[in-house]
């Protein structure tokens, strides 16, 4: 029996939107992790802690924290920080984009989430995307992917998602900010980004969304 597909790989590949169509086409949960470390990523500055030279305060506060996703409708999973309903401008925000893997390269940080990461495949099954979802935590999924594209394809798509909370945002401008997040996410010293060895690799640079997600589909039905 199949319980979790794994999607992975870097900054604005089009993970979340292929994986949210599989996830759909399963009848799954889906479950977006990189929201969870933006969650976290966003208390964090808003306690005014520096990520960058203050990596043992996050530790800190840590267990006071409490980031979780919690059932919606059907199968609509919520994310919850703190008890308040995350919002699209807290987590999806240009400062916390800038920050989110300075935080997510603390140990404790990996360690505090992937557990809470491992406890949704309780709910079912379920298709997670992040960075180390097939090779940390779950690595026994049968189905695993590894999605990229050209880093100019992904630049213009984050352009246009980022209309949506970032004014004066220029191609040139999105592109430095993934590829410093990916160059950061593939060298840290904890489950850096990497396709596990098993994984299928998805190039998704020319191919629309709904092809990237009936290509998966196909592959976890046959
Ligand atoms: O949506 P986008 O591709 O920009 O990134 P995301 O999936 O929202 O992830 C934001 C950041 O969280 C990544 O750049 C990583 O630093 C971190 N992350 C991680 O370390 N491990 C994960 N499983 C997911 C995200």
């Amino acid at each position: 029996e199949i319980a979790q597909i794994t999607l992975d790989g870097p900054a604005a590949s089009g993970k979340s939107s292929a994986a949210q169509g599989l996830a759909k086409e399963l009848n799954a949960y889906f479950v977006n992790t990189g929201d969870m470390y933006r969650a976290l990523t966003s208390v964090v500055l808003s306690k005014g802690i520096d990520p960058e030279t203050q990596p043992e305060e996050i530790e800190k506060i840590l267990p006071e924290q409490d980031i979780r996703y919690v059932s919606g409708e059907g199968l609509e999973l919520l994310l919850q920080i703190n008890g308040q309903l995350a919002q699209a401008s807290q987590v999806r925000s240009p400062e916390v984009a800038a920050k989110v893997s300075l935080v997510a390269k603390v140990p404790a940080v990996r360690q505090w989430l992937v557990k809470r990461q491992r406890q949704s495949a309780e709910l079912g099954l379920i298709v997670m995307e992040g960075r180390d979802i097939g090779t940390v935590v779950f690595p026994e999924a049968k189905f695993k992917f590894y999605v990229s594209a050209s880093p100019l394809v992904r630049a213009q798509r984050r352009l246009v998602q980022e209309g949506e909370v970032s004014e004066g945002a220029t191609v040139e401008k999105v592109a430095a900010e993934i590829a410093k997040r990916d160059e950061m996410d593939m060298n840290r010293a904890v489950s850096p980004l990497k396709p596990a060895e098993d994984a299928i690799k998805v190039d998704t640079s020319d191919l629309p969304l709904e092809e990237v997600i009936s290509l998966m589909a196909t592959i976890v039905r046959k």
